[in-house]
């Protein structure tokens, strides 16, 4: 989708993060930008969804030093879908290592739609990349515990790590999609048909739509992206929740394909990793700078939140945070 980025100008990704004073005004800037915005859906695959405020709009950074701006709806509460992904395939990273993840659950981008069945069978039953549904099936099934509740306590309590408070589940939301989601049902059944799943598939779906059913707010989501930019501590809470190397590798897949087919778009105009949600939340990594949080219901055709993904992109260019944005090294223009 279009990004409404003509005219801002790129400020070189180089220097010093800017100051507090001036986030909080990049920061309103980029917020009255997006919200001029109001193209895009609210998703209704899902039924709870399609009960989502489509004005709702929160935008947050938290930087590494442990400081936050926000604005908007930054206390709304919603599910983190598949924002999920990028946290849980972080866990397993770090229980099984670079090479067996690389293995088991790939890192390319599919090109296909998130929830692709054909791209299982066009790959001989490999799931690709963690940020698909198949690979994320995959990935949860790898987390370490020997019972679904294990795996499930694992994941939860993961995923607080990074956010810095106990999270916890939206009980409806896990009701609404249990009930709904036949697709994943099949995936994980395919995926184990070719032996890439070792567990009891229908368990590993039960406990991949319970992460993704966790509640969470703007606030939480900056948090837990900056806690990838900062080299897997939480900057608030000072606890290591995953090695630098684990951050590192999470980033990479993010870069690749955390927007669905839209990464490469992505990347292209905001040049940061980056991870959205069907609920309309999206978090983007400025690694040693900081993390960005976004909760806007109204999706492009990709299932991107518009909103989120234009403030991103006014903040990337405004703040200079595009990895990709070099100043000469002798030159100071
Ligand atoms: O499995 C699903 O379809 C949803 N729980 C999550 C979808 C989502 O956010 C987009 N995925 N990449």
């Amino acid at each position: 989708m279009e990004l409404d980025v003509a005219g801002i100008e790129q400020a070189v990704a180089t220097g010093a993060p800017p100051s507090d004073s001036r986030i909080n005004a990049l920061l309103a800037e980029a917020f009255a930008h997006a919200s001029k915005h109001s193209e895009g859906t609210v998703a209704h695959y899902i039924p709870i969804l399609s009960r989502a405020d489509p004005e709702a709009f929160g935008l947050c950074i938290a930087d590494v030093s442990g400081g936050l701006h926000e604005l908007g709806d930054t206390r709304r509460q919603f599910s983190i879908q598949s924002i999920s992904k990028a946290f849980v395939f972080a866990l397993v990273c770090e229980a099984i290592g670079h090479e067996r993840a690389l293995e088991i659950v790939g890192v390319n981008n599919t090109g296909l739609a998130f929830n692709s069945v054909v791209a299982i069978e066009l790959n001989d039953g490999h799931p690709m990349n963690p940020m698909v549904n198949a690979g994320a099936l995959a990935t949860t099934a790898l987390v370490p515990g020997r019972t679904a509740d294990e795996q499930w306590e694992a994941v939860r309590e993961g995923l607080s790590l990074f956010a810095g408070r106990d999270l916890r589940m939206d009980d409806e939301v896990y009701e609404s999609e249990s009930h709904t989601n036949l697709r994943n049902r099949a995936i994980a059944q395919l995926l184990a048909s070719y032996d890439r799943i070792e567990r009891d598939p229908l368990d590993v779906v039960d406990v991949y739509t319970r992460q993704c059913s966790l509640s969470v707010d703007a606030r939480d989501l900056a948090a837990m992206a900056a806690t990838l930019a900062d080299g897997g501590v939480n900057p608030v809470t000072g606890e290591r929740v995953v090695s630098a190397t684990v951050c590192r590798d999470t980033l990479a897949v993010l870069a690749a394909s955390g927007l669905y087919e839209a990464s490469g778009e992505w990347l292209f105009d905001i040049g940061l990793p980056g991870k959205s949600g069907v609920s309309g939340g999206l978090i983007t990594v400025a690694p040693g700078k900081v993390g960005i949080g976004s909760y806007a219901p109204r999706l492009d055709l990709a299932g991107n939140s518009v909103q989120g993904q234009i403030a991103t992109a006014y903040l990337s260019r405004a703040m200079g945070l595009n990895i990709f944005a070099s100043g000469s090294h002798f030159r100071s223009e």
